[in-house]
């Protein structure tokens, strides 16, 4: 009388995951990732990454049969991120998927990959409310999204980062403040000693013709950079706890004043925070705060379910096979530029 299990395989950037969900429960999954190859040249290098997907895809997906207790024989439908993210990942692991698919007789859905990011949020909790409001912030996204019925509608974009993403804001200001990698849990580990109010930073796209959705953080990225130079050309050294608050307050404000903003225009009651950046301390804090005073429910899903994962494809593709959707084609093609 129950669902399928659903395998999901995700290998949209550099890590490879796999995981496996029953009518909303998570019964087990894995990741691999292959972050410290990039280290050294500074970014993803989709070739490197391509490899290590192919090297790590058939041991993850052994590793998540096994925590689950599962077997091959158990897997009913199988879901995978067919965009967006880089083309070479992105092939490894559909065409893993449609091996599975195929050998095993069951259905295959290419789903996408930000669906994924959302269907996690309600692994653990209740199913999330339609509609609701999805702030996604990671070190690759930074977007608002409104989701009506995540199995059904497509998801709706009100506003994405017009540069970098918030995460990759931190990494990045945190290198210029000599903090390790990654940045983001440096800067919230340094802000606990800062002034916030000590160095005076922009709210970019935050001015009453801006557009009310969309973020910026490049900018900010430039402005921590000229201030820093300028303690140094006047001879000191930068405060660095005072820097780290300043740009952590500035990212804050921005990202929860918006996203509360989405919510209210649109009359909706619930905002669900996904992505890297929501384990930041200030985000969290300052994200109750203002909803709580809006009225407005806020949900943050554990964070080993926020950052990408199998188990988020798995999710997304259980609520498609329950829903009745139709599987993908067995020619399915990947979707490196799917809008974001
Ligand atoms: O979702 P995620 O693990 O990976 C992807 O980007 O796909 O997000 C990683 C990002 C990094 O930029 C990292 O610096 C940031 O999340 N991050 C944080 C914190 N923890 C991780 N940023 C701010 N405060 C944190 N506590
Ligand atoms: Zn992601």
């Amino acid at each position: 009388p129950t669902s399928p299990v659903v395998l999901g395989i995700e290998s949209s950037c550099d890590e490879t995951g796999a995981g496996l969900v029953r009518d909303g429960v998570l019964l087990g999954q894995a990741v691999a990732s292959s972050m410290d190859e990039h280290a050294r040249y500074g970014g993803v290098v989709p070739e490197i990454a391509a490899r290590a997907h192919v090297h790590a895809m058939a041991p993850v997906v052994r590793e998540a049969l096994d925590r689950a207790g599962l077997t091959l024989a158990d897997v009913g439908a199988v879901a995978v991120t067919a965009g967006p993210g880089l083309s070479g990942p992105l092939q490894v692991g559909v065409a893993a998927a449609k091996s599975y698919a195929f050998s095993l007789g069951v259905p295959l859905y290419g789903v996408h990959h930000l669906a994924g990011h959302v269907a996690a949020a309600a692994l653990e909790g209740e199913p999330l409310p339609n509609p609701c409001v999805v702030l996604i912030v990671s070190g690759g996204h930074t977007s608002l999204l409104l989701v009506r019925d995540l199995a059904r509608d497509p998801i709706v974009h009100l506003g994405d980062t017009l540069d970098d993403a918030a995460g990759e804001c931190f990494d990045k200001v945190a290198r210029i403040l000599g903090l390790p990698y990654p940045g983001g849990p440096a800067i919230d580990r340094a802000a606990r000693e800062g002034n916030p109010n000590a160095v005076r930073l922009p709210r970019p796209l935050s001015g009453p013709n801006d557009p009310p959705y969309a973020f910026s953080f490049s900018g900010l990225k430039t402005a921590a950079a000229r201030w820093v130079e300028a303690q140094r050309a006047a001879g000191g050294e930068p405060h660095v706890p005072d820097a780290a608050a300043a740009l952590q307050e500035a990212i804050a404000d921005t990202l929860t004043r918006k996203a509360v903003r989405a919510c209210t225009d649109h009359g909706i009651g619930t905002l669900v925070v996904v992505g890297g950046v929501a384990a930041n301390s200030r985000i969290r804090a300052l994200t109750e705060q203002r909803c709580a005073a809006a009225g407005i429910t806020l949900r943050v899903p554990p964070l080993r379910l926020c950052t990408d994962n199998g188990a988020m494809i798995a999710a997304i593709g259980d609520l498609l096979v329950r829903s009745g959707a139709a599987p993908s084609p067995m020619n399915l093609s990947i979707d490196p530029s799917a809008p974001l």
